[in-house]
């Protein structure tokens, strides 16, 4: 199945990506990105975040601004699930996680902050994933009129 990731979660995928940093490779032959010489046997990281951020390529990177993904036009690849050869196998599964719970959590509850949220702003880290601060939230079940909604537990 494919399907278009929506904006929204595009943008977030984008701005915050699970991993900054894709699996380290080795070129098995002498290559060159962008003019640069790469000899062979060269471990190379792929910088995701540092893409997704390039000042370069988006229009005012920093901001959370989901129809960027709206304007006409071809926009720049959002690189979260890796660039290259060996991009990530479940990256079709994970958009259709990602957009299914999301959608059931929206459909099924309204979502209110419990106490003060944590800053949005990338705090310093050291490990594989970007983690998010702890924060609460109660999860209110919306009564959608139809029969057994009013049920969730
Ligand atoms: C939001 C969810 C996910 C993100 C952001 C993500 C991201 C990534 C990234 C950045 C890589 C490294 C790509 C590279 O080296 O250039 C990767 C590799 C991989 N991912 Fe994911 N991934 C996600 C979910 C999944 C899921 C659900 C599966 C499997 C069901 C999966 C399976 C794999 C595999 C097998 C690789 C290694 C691919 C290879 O080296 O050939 N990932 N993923």
């Amino acid at each position: 199945m494919r399907m278009n990731t929506p904006h929204p979660l595009k943008k977030v995928l984008r701005l915050r990506p699970v991993v900054p940093l894709a699996l380290p490779h080795r070129t098995i032959r002498p290559s060159s990105i962008l003019g640069y010489d790469i000899p062979k046997d060269t471990v190379i990281i792929p910088n995701l975040q540092g893409a997704n951020l390039d000042e370069m390529v988006w229009e005012r990177p920093q901001e959370f601004w989901p129809d960027r993904f709206l304007k006409p036009g071809k926009n720049p690849k959002v690189t979260s699930f890796g660039c290259g050869a060996r991009v990530c196998l479940g990256e079709p599964l994970a958009r259709v996680e990602l957009f299914m719970v999301l959608a059931n959590l929206l459909q099924t509850f309204t979502l209110l902050p419990e106490g003060a949220l944590p800053s949005l702003q990338p705090q310093p880290y050291s490990g594989v994933n970007l983690l998010m601060q702890p924060f609460q939230v109660r999860l209110q079940p919306r009564d959608l009129g139809a029969p057994g909604h009013d049920q969730c537990q």
